[in-house]
């Protein structure tokens, strides 16, 4: 298996191949960890399995906010069992034409049936084609009940492993959603996952304690991603300011990002965002950081 697999030319439009060298560890909630790592061990242990009449799961659904780390656990999991994964980006699977979101589904399914084992199925956006059937007789709402029913057939029939991912999990029809395997939320870290998040991404900066602290209370309510952005912003600045002829001034720096980097407008504003006595904490302390590059 190298980076040479063939993507068929019928998936060609809302497929890509995530490899098991690209992947990264997302920093998790321990329950969550630990749910992931049973499904694993639960895949190596088919045999043992077996012999108590036993199957292990196939399925599971990830849902919770944007930015969290859904497709990076996913990428993580697939890489861990040493298997690329077949990302369906499903947004870009509904089509204008009648039949043709389900002849897409069915396609994608087929290429997993044919890699057997030998990969996993990554549904992203889940809700593009997975949302509620109704009682709705337009012809677009016929369209959605339509592939909602074959998407229900191709997941009762798989042999494969499927990860499903989705920031709507109300939208999502139950009776899909009760076909996986295991359901699992990824929420907005918490104080010890952000304290690791913000230090991983800092690195190889070494900012201390007294400010990892800071920042893990000033960034309550961050997603992952933002947290990355907002750190990459710090580490950014520190290597451009000799360029930019600039003092290595961390209020300014603080002050930059709280207007260049912030979250959606639906979701809650860290105190970053919200209050100068934050920002006057963190700008107070020592600057600029030791950097501990990998010898
Ligand atoms: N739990 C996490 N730990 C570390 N980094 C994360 C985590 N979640 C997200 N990230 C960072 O944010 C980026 C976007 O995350 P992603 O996995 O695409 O989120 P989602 O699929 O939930 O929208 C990732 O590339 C990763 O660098
Ligand atoms: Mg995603």
């Amino acid at each position: 298996m190298g980076n040479d697999l063939k993507i068929p030319h019928d998936v060609k439009g809302f497929v890509r191949v995530l490899m098991p060298s690209e992947a990264e560890q997302p920093i998790l909630a321990r329950p969550v960890r630990e749910a992931v790592h049973q499904w694993m061990t639960e895949l190596w242990a088919t045999e043992e399995l077996k012999a108590v009449g036993l199957k292990p799961r196939r399925s599971m659904i990830l849902e919770g906010p944007p930015g969290c780390g859904k497709t990076t656990l996913a990428h993580h999991f697939s890489a861990r069992l040493g298997l690329p994964l077949l990302c369906v980006q499903t947004d870009n699977m509904v089509g204008a034409h009648l039949g043709e979101t389900g002849k897409n589904i069915a396609a994608a399914f087929s290429w997993l049936e044919e890699r057997k084992d030998d990969a996993i199925l990554f549904l992203d956006e889940f809700d593009a084609v997975a949302t509620k059937r109704t009682e709705d007789n337009q012809a677009c709402a016929r369209e959605m009940n339509a592939t909602v029913n074959s998407l229900l057939q191709r997941l009762e029939a798989s042999q494969g492993i499927i990860i499903a991912a989705t920031n709507r999990s109300e939208a999502i029809d139950p009776a899909v959603w009760r076909r996986f395997g295991m359901h699992l939320t990824i929420e907005l870290p918490g104080d010890e996952e952000r304290y690791a998040i913000i230090s991983r991404y800092l690195a190889p900066y070494s900012v201390g304690i007294p400010m990892l602290d800071a920042l893990t209370d000033a960034l309550d309510g961050a997603s992952p991603a933002l947290l990355r952005q907002l750190m990459e912003g710090i580490k950014r600045d520190l290597i451009l300011a000799p360029r930019l002829n600039r003092d290595l001034d961390l209020k300014a720096t603080l002050l930059r990002l709280t207007v260049s980097v912030r979250p959606h407008p639906a979701y809650k504003l860290p105190p970053f965002y919200k209050s100068s006595a934050v920002i006057d904490r963190i700008a107070g302390m020592p600057w600029p950081p030791e950097r501990k590059d990998a010898a």
